[in-house]
């Protein structure tokens, strides 16, 4: 028969879905019995209505059984944390302050895409980007820091609303392989958001903070129109961090991305490259490349700031079209043209802003075994 210690060894390699640690070391056991052929395993759900229910009851029973054969009956009762377990479990698995990111031992790449100037693809990139560097093997986050404006859960199709653990621990939503948060996430669709600049910074605040990103190779922020309040705000949060600069090939989208530029070094940002969208058309029929926003803001811009162009999108309505139903097409068109330009930049990208390596030593996180945690029963 097996002891509660060996039962609780086989519980602890089992992580919970959201958080990624043992459900022995977040403090979820809260009592093991061992009485063959049965064991029953008494487990708090970090929040009571946990959507991950139904995965406790299959995967408890499930381990137990297949690592000790004289046991055929496991029962898994269900129950919540406490308030106070909640706040220890939170205390000890959040590991971000707002300027975590920008530590020498931060192991994430924060990277903003910007370009003052409205309606460039902004969102459309920062989607496909995130998507395409997911798909590369990279861990991603996505942060919409268009507060008002957001759009990214809707250029990657999910409105799910997030776990919100605590109001200081909220796991992001999923989509394509990376993490996400969104004012999408978070609001009703068409509901306006009436806020001023230090509600934003906030926000903005609490997104780097609070959200459960786990140290992603790459945390793309998707920047909204405008020079302003978000630019600083992210500047101080994460000094030093680079920003990837959308223009259209026309000039008067080239001098708003140039000032959103010259105002990103201002805050201490770095330009770390150009990415000019809409730069050709393709006719479908001949194959001809034209031109319809005319040619050169890109290279204009990226030479302005003596940093590299790294790619070239072309107009492709269907793209437009697949973008604002959820569709990066680095999914579910990466042969179309601007699937295939999506993924050259992607490749730009990574070789320009290489992670972090992986190799750092990660922070040691506290572990929590609150008193409540042992086991308490026995068999
Ligand atoms: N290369 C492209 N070909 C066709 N349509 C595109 C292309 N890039 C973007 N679009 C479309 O243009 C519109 C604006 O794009 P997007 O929302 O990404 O711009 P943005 O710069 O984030 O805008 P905002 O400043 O409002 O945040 C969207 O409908 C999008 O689908
Ligand atoms: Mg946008």
């Amino acid at each position: 028969m097996p002891t509660i210690d060996q039962v609780r060894d086989v519980l602890a390699t089992i992580n919970d879905p959201e958080l990624h640690r043992s459900i022995v070391e977040l403090g979820m056991v809260k009592g093991i019995e061992v009485a063959a052929p049965q064991v029953t395993v008494d487990l708090a759900l970090t929040i009571p209505g946990c959507p991950l229910k139904s995965f406790f009851q299959e995967v408890l029973p499930a381990k137990i059984s297949a690592s000790f054969p004289e046991i055929t009956s496991v029962t898994v009762n269900l129950g919540a944390m406490t308030d106070e377990e909640r706040k220890a479990l939170v205390g000890g698995v959040r590991s971000q302050t707002p300027t975590s990111f920008a530590t020498p031992e931060s192991r994430t790449t924060v990277l903003a895409i910007g370009s003052g100037k409205g309606g460039v693809g902004k969102s459309t990139v920062t989607a496909n980007l995130a998507a395409a560097l997911a798909k590369r093997g990279h861990s991603v986050g996505l942060l919409d820091a268009d507060i008002w404006g957001f759009s990214s859960s809707r250029m990657v199709g999910t409105s799910a609303r997030p776990t919100v653990v605590d109001e200081r621990l909220i796991i992001p939503v999923e989509a394509y392989g990376f993490k996400m948060i969104s004012m999408g996430n978070l609001v009703e669709d068409d509901r306006p958001i009436v806020m001023r600049g230090p509600m934003l910074h906030k926000i903005l605040q609490n997104f780097l903070t609070d959200v459960h990103w786990e140290e992603p190779d790459y945390l793309l922020i998707d920047m909204p129109p405008g020079t302003g309040d978000i630019s600083l705000s992210l500047s101080q949060f994460v000094p030093g961090c680079s920003i990837v600069l959308i223009t259209t090939p026309q000039q008067a989208a080239e001098k708003v991305a140039e000032r959103a530029g010259h105002m990103a070094g201002k805050v201490g940002m770095k330009v770390a490259g150009v990415i000019e969208n809409m730069a050709y058309a393709i006719c479908e029929h001949c194959g001809e490349r034209t031109h319809p926003f005319g040619t050169g803001g890109g290279h204009e811009l990226a030479d302005t700031f003596g940093a590299p162009l790294l790619g070239q999108i072309p107009l492709d309505p269907p793209m437009g079209e697949l973008a604002d139903h959820g569709k990066p097409s680095v999914i579910v068109s990466p042969e179309s043209p601007s699937g295939r330009a999506f993924e050259e930049v992607t490749d730009a990208v990574i070789k320009v802003i290489p992670p972090r390596p992986k190799s750092r030593a990660r922070k040691s996180l506290p572990i929590i075994m609150s008193p409540s945690a042992a086991p308490v029963r026995t068999g």
